[in-house]
């Protein structure tokens, strides 16, 4: 496995790397989901570049850039086992944001809501960075977890909108035994936040089951999921929602497809998680294994 740290060392040693390539984009301190994005993308692909980068423009100065877990010599040792070709894992941010930087990949629409919402200034980070890590790696296919729901879909119109010719594949949540979303915040959790986690799945569960049922009217879906997650003093709800995968407007009734998601905190902690109904349907269909 290479380890690129700066620009031109990955500028030299792409060019070695047979296609298709498939890219995986991480922020480090991994966790089984991300070794199950590395899996997915060697399925398909010939080589698997990935990139370790806490990108500072994606935080709001009020959030966790300074204590964000980092362990590079594990995450390499965890790739290398994954048989992973290629890192790049940028020395500082200065590697990636020269001096003055000022030029961004703004994304509207669906940025307004839920996440976007919350994090006003998020998604621009997260674009402009993906769109500069595609740019350097020019990946065939790219591979994003569905925990980030919003940001597989902000990222899939990135794509179309500016014309990347990238293959972008959304993968299923990796989950503790416990049904918790693995995140690399859940190390933020103390021992009462962690026993009370699991809840946002059992909700999401909950919405899945009532629509299994026959129940298609979301205001009765958004309050049993509340309810539930009531039933947990440590959590509090920033929002449940039940919208449109394509407008992120929330819905009235399920229809064809609907992105029930939501954000809690847990003392310091924010969480996220997600599911699609009907069960099981993808958020983003696929096109192929790596093109
Ligand atoms: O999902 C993440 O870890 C980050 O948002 C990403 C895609 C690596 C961009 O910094």
């Amino acid at each position: 496995m290479k380890v690129a740290r700066s620009i031109e060392e990955l500028r030299s040693l792409r060019p070695g790397l047979a296609a298709p390539v498939g890219f995986v984009p991480t922020m480090g301190y991994l966790h089984d989901g991300h070794l199950s994005l590395i899996r997915a993308a060697k399925r398909g692909c010939q080589s698997v570049v990935a990139s370790i980068f806490v990108n500072p423009t994606q935080f709001a100065p009020t959030e966790d850039l300074t204590s964000y877990p980092r362990d590079l010599d594990r995450d390499l040792r965890m790739l290398e086992s994954e048989g992973t070709d290629l890192v790049f894992a940028p020395a500082d941010a200065e590697e990636i944001y020269p001096v003055d930087f000022s030029t961004w990949v703004l994304p509207e629409g669906i940025t307004a809501r839920l996440e976007g919402a919350a994090r006003p200034t998020h998604f621009r980070g997260v674009a402009t960075v993906v769109g500069i890590l595609f740019h350097l790696i020019e990946p065939q296919s790219a591979f994003f977890g569905q925990k980030d729901a919003q940001q597989a879909l902000v990222i899939a119109r990135m794509i179309r909108d500016l014309h990347f010719d990238v293959d972008l594949h959304v993968e299923p949540t990796v989950r503790e035994a416990d049904g918790l979303a693995m995140s690399s915040r859940n190390t933020y959790l103390n021992a009462a936040e962690r026993a009370a986690a699991p809840v946002l799945r059992r909700s999401l569960d909950l919405a899945e089951s009532l629509w299994t049922q026959g129940e298609r009217d979301t205001e009765a879906l958004r309050t049993a999921m509340r309810e539930l997650l009531a039933g947990e003093p440590l959590v509090f709800p920033e929002y449940v929602s039940i919208a449109d995968p394509r407008t992120l407007d929330e819905l009235d009734t399920v229809g064809t497809k609907a992105l029930v998601s939501l954000a809690a905190r847990l003392g310091r902690t924010r969480l996220i998680d997600n599911t699609v109904l009907p069960p099981g349907t993808p958020l983003i269909e696929r096109e192929a294994e790596c093109s």
